[in-house]
């Protein structure tokens, strides 16, 4: 199978004004592009390259000598997943609050949605150099969390089912906050975030 950069799951304008589409187009364009591309080239010929990504990431990820692989791997993955989470609909836009047995949830891990919130943007900003905070659900014990990884790491490698990602490389926000790291975080989680496709993440792992 090959490591294409799939289309994004809407034009490169939607996010704006959050987001801009100069963003879009570098982040999705050449970031996203070269981990792609990468991905391609050095699985070619190899038992990768017919696996999907989460196989290749699990496969690579304690293997120094895969390090280049499990790298693009995960990047690829974990902007894929970034992009799908983030509002896909107007209705986003206005926040709306969270429903059901996920709106339960979040209020048993974190007391409040607001707080989930908070707490989400906080690992943002503490994250030292690159990486990504995730909202995640462990399978085990049905409990949501907050973790973050460094440089292109994923949940899965630690049995963790990611619902929600905030890319903090700085390419991902560098044209529009400079180094405002927590303004962009802040309005990702409050204003671009679909809870709707959240919630989807939430029940579908849920009925495993
Ligand atoms: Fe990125």
């Amino acid at each position: 199978m090959p490591f294409i950069n799939q289309d994004l799951p809407y034009e490169a304008n939607h996010l704006e004004p959050i987001i801009s589409a100069r963003t879009v187009e570098f982040h999705y364009g050449k970031h996203q592009a070269g981990y792609a591309s990468n991905l391609e080239v050095l699985t070619n010929g190899t038992a990768f390259s017919d696996m999907d990504l989460i196989s290749v990431i699990k496969e690579t990820v304690f293997d120094n000598d895969e390090a280049a692989i499990y790298n693009n791997a995960a990047q690829l993955w974990n902007h894929i997943f970034y992009w799908d989470g983030l509002k896909h609909a107007e209705k986003a836009k206005t926040g709306g609050a969270l429903k059901g047995d996920f709106a339960e949830a979040v209020k048993a891990a974190f007391g409040s949605e607001e707080n989930m919130k908070a707490k989400l943007i906080e690992a943002a900003v503490s994250i030292f150099g690159s990486g990504w905070a995730w909202l995640v659900l462990d399978p085990k014990t049905k409990l949501l969390s907050i973790v973050k990884t460094q440089n292109a790491g994923n949940p899965v490698t630690m049995d963790m089912v990611p619902l929600f990602t905030i890319d903090v490389w700085e390419h991902a926000y560098y044209l529009d906050y400079q180094n405002r790291r927590a303004e962009y975080a802040k309005a990702l989680v409050e204003e671009l975030a679909d809870w709707g496709v959240v919630q989807e993440r939430y029940g579908a792992a849920m009925s495993k």
